[in-house]
């Protein structure tokens, strides 16, 4: 009895994981962007593992590849505009990203938010 007892408890904690993933990706990604570590699109370019993948709202970009990006893709009517700051607050300088052109502020791109 006591060895089907951990069994079921094994066996409840191996589907209980997918199914929390499941909801993660419930979230669907709106816009996706290729980030660069250099200026004008050059440089390593920050695209692994979905990284480039953008949600409503804001989205703060942490680590390398802060100089510079493009658009792959944003979903029909989705705005995305760049910022100076992880909270895309900070309305002194930034931009919207209205084309497929490379994108860069000077300063590190510390946000991206989209708009839908
Ligand atoms: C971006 O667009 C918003 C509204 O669509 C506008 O208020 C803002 O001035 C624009 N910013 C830049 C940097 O062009």
């Amino acid at each position: 009895m006591y060895a089907l007892t951990l069994l079921i408890a094994a066996l409840g904690m191996v589907a209980a994981a997918p199914s929390s993933d499941f909801e993660l990706r419930q979230v669907a990604s709106v816009a996706s962007v290729d980030r660069y570590t250099g200026g004008g699109c050059t440089g390593t370019v920050c695209n692994k593992a979905g990284s480039g993948d953008l949600y409503a709202g804001c989205n703060a970009i942490e680590g390398a590849c802060q100089a510079s990006l493009k658009l792959n893709y944003a979903n029909a009517g989705c705005k995305v505009a760049i910022w100076r700051d992880s909270l895309c607050k900070d309305t002194a300088q930034f931009a919207n990203v209205t084309s497929y052109d490379c994108y860069a502020l000077g300063p590190p791109i510390k946000g991206i938010s989209v708009t839908c």
